[in-house]
Order: C-alpha cells, then structure tokens, then sequence
C-alpha cells in the first residue's frame, strides 16, 4: 500500500520527503511516485541527498517486482531509444539484433572475440560497452589499446557500421537512460551500489534503451565479481531476465564463475592480444568455452539454430568481421599492439599444485600498475597490467614464474606486488577442486 502525498507547495505532484517516507517505512512506491522522482530527479528538483536517502531505503526495504520495473521504465523514459528495426540482412528480410552484457569480471575480454564472432553468422550485434572503474577492466580502455581505433560514433555511425558489417562496439552516447547516469554516480558515492533492484534497473534500462531484439547476461560469481556470492548474483540475474522479458525483449542469464582470472591476461593491450589468438582459432581453453556458450546462447535467442561458433573461430570467419569491425572505427587492426616499458617477474613459492589464484587480487594488482582507473578521468596505460603463467590445477615447481606485472611506471611494483603476494594456493599434493566456468543457466 502506498503512503498518501501530502503534495507540494512547488506545484509538483509529490514531495520528495513523502516519496522517501513512503519506502523509509516499507510501504510499496506507486507507478506515479516513481516516475516523478525518476524524472524530478533528472531535472534537478529532487536534490542528491533526497535521492540518496531514498536509495538507501530502497537498499535496506527492496523493491517489488512492479516496482523496479516501473523504476526501469522511469529511467528509459528519461532519455532516447534506438531502433535497429529497420536493419536488413544480405537476403533483404530484418535483421535480428543480439547484445550481451557482464556484470564485470577480471581479465574478462569475451566481448572482443564474441562481437565479431556472433556477427559472422548473420545477427547484427550492437554492443554498447564502457570504461573500467576499480579492478574490472572496460571493453573500450582494452579497445583503445589498438592505434587508430576510436569509441566514440554518432548514432548513424553505429547504424550504419551495423548494417554494412554487423558488429559494433562503441561508447553508449549521453542520451541513453541520462537518470541511470546520475544516479549512478550517486550511489557510487553513497554506499548504495549493492541494492539488486537498482542494479537490475540500472543495467537493464540501457540494454533496454539501446534496443536489441535479444540480451545474453552474464552474471559474474566470485572473488572478482560483483557479487561474492551465487544466491545473491541469482536474485540479480533472475531480476534483469524479469526485466527484459516484461520489456519484450528476449533475455537470457548466465552465471559463471569469477573466482580466479579469465585466461591468461589481465590489462588492455594484452587482453586484445589474447582476443587475436581466439579468433585466429587457439587462445586459453576457458576463453574460447565462454565466447562459444555465450555465442551459442546470442544465436539462439536471435533465432538461429544451426550454428558452430566454435568451427567459426577456428576458420577466420569470427577474424573477418573483427578486421573490419575495428577498420571501421579508424583502428589498424595489422598494427603492433602498445609493450609495458618494465616489467617484474612473481616467482612460485612453493612446489605443488596451484588450487586458488584469486582474481580479485589480480584485478587489484593490474590497476595498480596503470591498467585501470581510480577517477574515471585518469588515463590507463595500455601496456600494463599482469600475465599469468600458470591457471588452478597446474603443477608448478618454486622458483617458476607464476606471473609477470606490467607497467610504464615501475614505482607501480611495489603496492602491485602486495596486491598479489597471496593471490596464489600451492597445495604440496591433491588437485584443484573442480569449478564449472558456467555454472547455471537461467531463462
Ligand atoms: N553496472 C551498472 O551499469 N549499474 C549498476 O548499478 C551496477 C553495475
């Protein structure tokens, strides 16, 4: 039940107090609350520590169903959508669009080889990605580590890159769900982040905005996600499917695990190296068993049912379209990529099976050195970050590298090394426990 207004003196419909009284004391917000505070917010008159009381209380009261989705549809109505409806395929009938979205992980570079992958088989892929803030990486820093390639298109840029090669990865323009960027900002100052409702509303009005046709997510478990814990990062996933599906969009989840690294290479230009060796048909086994799933899951929900991502990484197909995906937007994609000036070598302590190699600790160790940002306007290197030499379940001997850190700024080895120094479990006898990558799948 919704608590009464007692109006405004401004001439606006609500009060704000009333709107934060209303979830302060656990009551449900109606439709016409949440889209004037969504809206008065975005016209600044809701203040920022109005609004910030009000997340707090929708973080310690929750939301309902109904409600985070009208707060989605509030946040879309706040800015533009796309329309990709009038793609076409080379047979002339509409072309099916298909995003993919991780809720952030650390050496996770799927986007890069799965864009151009999905793409090779006919599904327009417009994937409208951002910059890393903290220890998860951005798919436009490790972009940007190609010289030439630029972020930013305009809408028609983006259409038409669509059209004529099928896959775009670019910058989300200022007109997307402009209330989920302010707010945002908001909660990341006001310990407000981690309420599932406005994380579901938050990302699923910008895949909603963007307008594809079909969304694969995939939700990180572990050390270096998001969420530690798979209850939690299944109330998330099950929400943003709830979500998509209301909004007539074809929405599927995947929960896979973050507790350790994404294959080999934690940093920009060294991520994007490691997308060349997948789409050139090798690369780590856990990289290509994510791209492909997640490949296989983007066709499906898109509509095509009889295709073999794998065979299309490993014939150059998924390399074509990366070619000229990255032409495209001035990128050289022949070009030698940016080297770190120093480097450091993290020796095995021990003889034994490596069990654990936390990614979180790796994350860390990689910003530190330059690879991410702590202002979302410091520059990253491109050349820093960490490569790993071994994965769980290897037998290493001490004294073999486990690791080497990256960096232009070598005064960044010191704080780097603490980062890591017990990231990595060497068990002198046994095996690692086995972990799935993919974990559950929910639709
Ligand atoms: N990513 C988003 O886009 N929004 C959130 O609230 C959290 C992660």
């Amino acid at each position: 039940m919704s608590a009464q207004s007692t109006g405004s003196p401004s001439g606006e419909p609500f009060d704000a107090v009333d709107v934060i009284r209303t979830k302060r004391d656990r009551h449900e917000l109606s439709d016409a609350q949440i889209d004037w505070v969504v809206d008065a917010y975005t016209r600044g008159v809701v203040a920022d520590e109005q609004m910030s009381a009000l997340a707090m209380a929708i973080l310690l009261n929750g939301m309902t169903h109904r409600e985070t989705a009208r707060w989605t549809a509030a946040m879309i109505a706040s800015g533009e959508r796309l329309d990709f409806s009038g793609l076409r395929g080379a047979n002339g009938h509409p072309r099916p669009t298909a995003d993919k979205h991780s809720t952030g992980g650390v050496g996770d570079k799927i986007t890069l080889p799965l864009a151009p992958l999905v793409a090779a088989f006919g599904v327009a892929v417009p994937q409208l990605s951002g910059r890393g803030l903290g220890h998860t990486g951005g798919t436009l820093d490790k972009l940007e580590s190609i010289p030439g390639w630029r972020a930013a298109l305009s809408n028609e840029e983006m259409l038409s890159q669509l059209g004529d090669i099928g896959a775009v990865i670019c910058a989300a323009g200022s007109g997307l769900a402009p209330a989920d960027k302010k707010l945002y900002a908001l909660r990341d100052v006001t310990g407000t982040v981690e309420a599932i409702p406005l994380i579901a509303s938050s990302i699923m009005s910008k895949k909603i905005a963007e307008g594809t046709g079909s969304l694969v997510l995939d939700v990180k478990v572990g050390s270096g996600a998001f969420m530690k814990d798979e209850a939690q990062a299944r109330e998330l996933a099950e929400t943003m499917v709830a979500l998509g599906k209301d909004a007539g969009v074809n929405t599927v989840a995947l929960l896979t695990n973050m507790a350790t690294p994404l294959g080999l290479t934690v940093g920009n230009a060294i991520e994007v190296e490691e997308t060349l060796e997948v789409l050139a048909g090798g690369g780590p086994e856990d990289v290509v068993e994510l791209t492909v799933r997640l490949a296989e899951e983007m066709l499906a929900c898109a509509g095509v049912h009889d295709a073999d991502p794998a065979q299309a990484l490993k014939d150059g197909r998924a390399m074509d379209v990366w070619r000229r995906m990255i032409a495209a937007q001035g990128g050289d994609p022949d070009a030698s990529m940016p080297r770190a000036k120093e480097s450091e070598v993290v020796y095995a302590a021990a003889d034994g099976v490596l069990v654990e190699l936390d990614a979180l600790k790796i994350g860390v160790a990689a910003w530190r050195l330059g690879a991410g940002r702590a202002r979302k306007e410091d520059p990253v290197q491109a050349g820093a970050g960490v490569r790993l030499h071994a994965k769980p379940g290897a037998f290493v001997r001490a004294g073999e590298p486990l690791m080497t850190l990256l960096t232009d700024t070598p005064e960044r080895f010191g704080r780097a090394r603490e980062a890591v120094q017990d990231a990595a479990v060497i068990a002198p006898a046994g095996s690692r426990p086995a972990q799935r990558l993919v974990i559950d799948r929910i639709a």
